[in-house]
């Protein structure tokens, strides 16, 4: 099975099985990249059921990036406060100042230039261009890192693998959907492609999938030995 049929599988399995998340956008619809941004800063250390309730209040009191720029520094840290490692608020007031002083309040499309603002790196960077603007661009998290680690069969271990996982990651994204490709990696990693007793008979990338062949998956990813 090439990647072609395997992300269109994975298309196909995110058309019935997408969350309903409050920062994603309706099938159809455009995304808001400022909403997708602060997701994806929130999400970073946090967990999707714990983000959901202080993303429904940030939003509610900061609509806009231009409403979070002008916004007292203590209010946005008031805002923050119990989503913990605290210098992400402080990056995140910074990016709404910068995205409006010098991109006139909209969030560039590109890698290269999301990279360039405060608290975005190369993963946020990755899930901006694909999930707000539909570029071909990877969001390599954990999740993704063990789902494509047992599709290869990947025995390089953590993280010296990790510049042949993004390869291999960018090589299967379509065309077509980029920004739905990344969401369903995602929500793969964290309902079916599990650490623990992976859900097999469930997945949509099980015939390709190496590490499911050989019986392996619970052992991907492998770590460097400590
Ligand atoms: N984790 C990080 N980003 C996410 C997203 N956009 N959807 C679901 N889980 C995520």
């Amino acid at each position: 099975t090439d990647s072609t049929e395997s992300a269109a599988g994975l298309l196909a399995w995110y058309d019935r099985h997408r969350r309903a998340l409050p920062w994603r956008a309706l099938p159809g619809e455009a995304p808001d990249p400022y909403r997708v941004w602060l997701s994806e800063i929130m999400l970073q250390q946090t967990t999707v059921t714990a983000v959901k309730p202080y993303y429904e209040r940030f939003l509610a009191r900061f609509p806009t990036v231009e409403a979070l720029a002008q916004a007292p520094q203590d209010a946005v840290m008031q805002a923050w406060a119990g989503l913990g490692y605290y210098s992400r608020a402080r990056n995140l007031h910074a990016c709404a100042k910068m995205v409006v002083a010098v991109h006139g309040g909209r969030f560039p499309a590109e890698e290269k230039a999301l990279l360039a603002l405060p608290g975005i790196g190369a993963y946020t960077a990755g899930a901006i261009a694909a999930i707000a603007f539909d570029k071909v661009a990877v969001a390599v998290d954990g999740n993704v890192e063990r789902v494509m680690s047992r599709l290869h069969a990947v025995t390089e271990p953590l993280p010296g693998a990790k510049p042949l996982i993004r390869e291999l990651t960018l090589a299967m994204v379509p065309q077509r959907r980029p920004g739905d490709f990344a969401q369903a990696l995602m929500d793969l990693g964290a309902t079916i492609c599990t650490p623990k007793k992976p859900a097999c008979v469930l997945c949509p990338l099980a015939l390709p999938c190496r590490a499911r062949a050989e019986g392996t998956a619970e052992t991907f990813p492998r770590k460097e030995a400590k």
